[in-house]
């Protein structure tokens, strides 16, 4: 069923585990996570950046697809619907209004006291319709559709001020990760981690997922992470297997043959990660 992030990420939290965040582009990768999520019995969030949504028609198009295939290939796991990187008010309110369960608000550009300011309306309108929020602090790296940063980490007294003037559903503090590809190993503040799952008491959140090693990943999980966002990713594992079937095919045209079978490949990164974050069976 389509469910806010709420009652996930707080059974997250007391479980010590994570729900992934995968980011959805067409209808081809919505299928090929909800797949891996019911066969692994995991609860997931479909992420849509501003970017995705435009590209698939916009949010009530994209609620449209997903409650379609909730119906028709019989998922029973919890799903959530999240606007990625929501970059104003209005666009949160465009996104609930669309039918989304879960809105991220992305101030962390501005000043701290606009921030608040800016994520407490978000709040307070998405409380009201059953939609839960996402906030962020410090910047994360490198590049993802318009969100472009260098890395600076999130500061812990601005982290609790914001989530006890905002009431948020979750925080993702910017501690080092980076959207896309890492250029080496990836060195998150797990210190600066541990220290603001304490001090907040708040789910937390680690973008930049992707390239992340396993035991990085756990290390995030025992520090307060609660939901982890995987794009690249998936981006790069259909893209590898699409510029396949075209090289071995050169007369291949059926649009479902070039395209279909990429969601294997999604599929595969989505259940190891949900084996890796732990989500597995916690639906
Ligand atoms: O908001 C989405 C994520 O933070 C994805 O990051 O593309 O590096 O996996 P990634
Ligand atoms: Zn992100």
């Amino acid at each position: 069923p389509l469910v806010n992030m709420s009652v996930m990420l707080n059974k997250a939290k007391q479980g010590k585990y994570a729900v992934g965040q995968f980011n959805i582009n067409n209808l081809e990768w919505t299928q090929a996570i909800l797949e891996a999520a019911e066969e692994k019995q995991s609860p997931v969030i479909l992420g849509v950046s501003e970017g995705a949504a435009r590209y698939m028609g916009g949010f009530y198009t994209i609620v449209n697809i997903v409650e379609g295939l909730l119906v028709d290939m019989n998922i029973t796991v919890p799903v959530a619907i999240h606007l990625d990187h929501g970059s104003s008010y209005e666009k949160c309110v465009e996104a609930i209004e669309g039918g989304f369960t879960s809105v991220m608000i992305d101030a962390s550009h501005d000043p701290v006291e606009q921030n608040i300011e800016t994520t407490s309306k978000v709040v307070e309108y998405a409380h009201s319709h059953g939609v839960s929020v996402e906030a962020e602090l410090g910047t994360v790296g490198g590049q993802e559709d318009d969100v472009i940063g260098d890395v600076m980490y999130a500061d812990k007294d601005e982290c609790v001020e914001l989530v006890k003037q905002t009431g948020i559903d979750c925080l993702a503090p910017a501690l080092g990760s980076v959207h896309g590809p890492y250029k080496g190993e990836p060195n998150l503040g797990f210190k600066e981690m541990e220290e603001i799952k304490n001090a907040t008491n708040t789910p937390l959140v680690l973008h930049g997922g992707t390239g992340i090693p396993d035991e990085q990943i756990k290390r995030a999980i025992d520090c307060g992470t609660c939901k982890i966002n995987v794009n690249t990713e998936n981006q790069i594992e259909w893209t590898k297997v699409t510029r396949q079937v075209l090289e071995n095919d050169k007369d291949v045209y059926d649009p479902r043959k070039v395209i279909g079978p990429g969601k294997k490949a999604i599929t595969e990164v989505v259940k190891t990660k949900i084996e890796v974050f732990g989500s597995a069976g916690k639906a």
